[in-house]
């Protein structure tokens, strides 16, 4: 019910194959790799060339969060090398709206990322075409931050809405995720939770994600027996 996305980001990219190894052992469900091009965001980092890497070494699903002014002109480099969610930016030059078909197409799942500022509005009209709806909570750009609680309506606006309409758009959340929020995050209708200090913190990935687990099962509730 509940899917792990450990943010490489926070990684040893100098091990990545332990690294790799790591989260597997942990039992998460995503792998989450955070690409950023230095004009959305002031961070760089990598592109398709290590998400190729990653996926010849391990069979999770990727999702790969583009931090990029022109992820339109991405799209099939990132889907050759074998990312499963492509998740863009709401806030994006194009409109964003253009690039889920494209996405789709190309065999990947389309994600679509607002950043603290931006309302759920900006989602609702499209959620058909939206497999995952990524709701930040820190400015994105970098690891560590604080959590922004403030957030946390958005996600239970898209709950409702999602719910509603019976679609299955998952609802991500990513910055300053840990066994501290967890459950709140849950509560407000998220499903899959980002985290990369908390997850790679003292190396310790198994009790982490253990740690991590426990609590966001926490936000679910009890357990509603007939
Ligand atoms: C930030 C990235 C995040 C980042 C999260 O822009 O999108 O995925 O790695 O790191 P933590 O969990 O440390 O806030
Ligand atoms: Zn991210």
């Amino acid at each position: 019910m509940i899917k792990i996305a450990p943010s490489f980001l926070s990684a040893d990219f100098g091990d990545l194959e332990s690294e790799i190894r790591k989260v597997e052992e942990a039992g998460v469900e995503y792998i989450h790799l955070d690409v950023m091009d230095g004009h959305f965001v002031p961070n760089l980092t990598f592109g398709p060339f290590i998400v190729d890497a990653i996926r010849k070494r391990t069979e999770l699903v990727l999702d790969v969060h583009l931090m990029m002014t022109d992820p339109g002109a991405y799209i099939q480099p990132f889907a050759d090398a074998g990312s499963d969610i492509f998740t863009i930016h709401a806030e994006i030059e194009d409109d964003f709206v253009n690039l889920l078909g494209k996405i789709r197409d190309a065999g990947m799942r389309s994600g679509v990322s607002i950043k603290p500022a931006t309302s759920a509005d900006v989602l609702i009209p499209h959620l058909e075409a939206i497999d995952l709806a990524l709701v930040m909570s820190v400015e994105p750009g970098f690891g560590g931050q604080s959590f922004m609680p403030e957030v946390l309506p958005k996600a239970t606006a898209l709950r409702e809405e999602i719910d509603r309409r019976g679609l299955e758009t998952e609802i991500e959340i990513d910055g300053g995720i840990g066994p501290q929020n967890a459950a709140d995050v849950v509560q407000a209708g998220v499903r899959v939770l980002v985290a990369g200090s908390s997850i790679f913190k003292d190396g310790k990935v198994k009790e982490n994600v253990a740690a991590l687990r426990a609590a966001a099962a926490a936000g679910m509730g009890p357990p509603v027996w007939n």
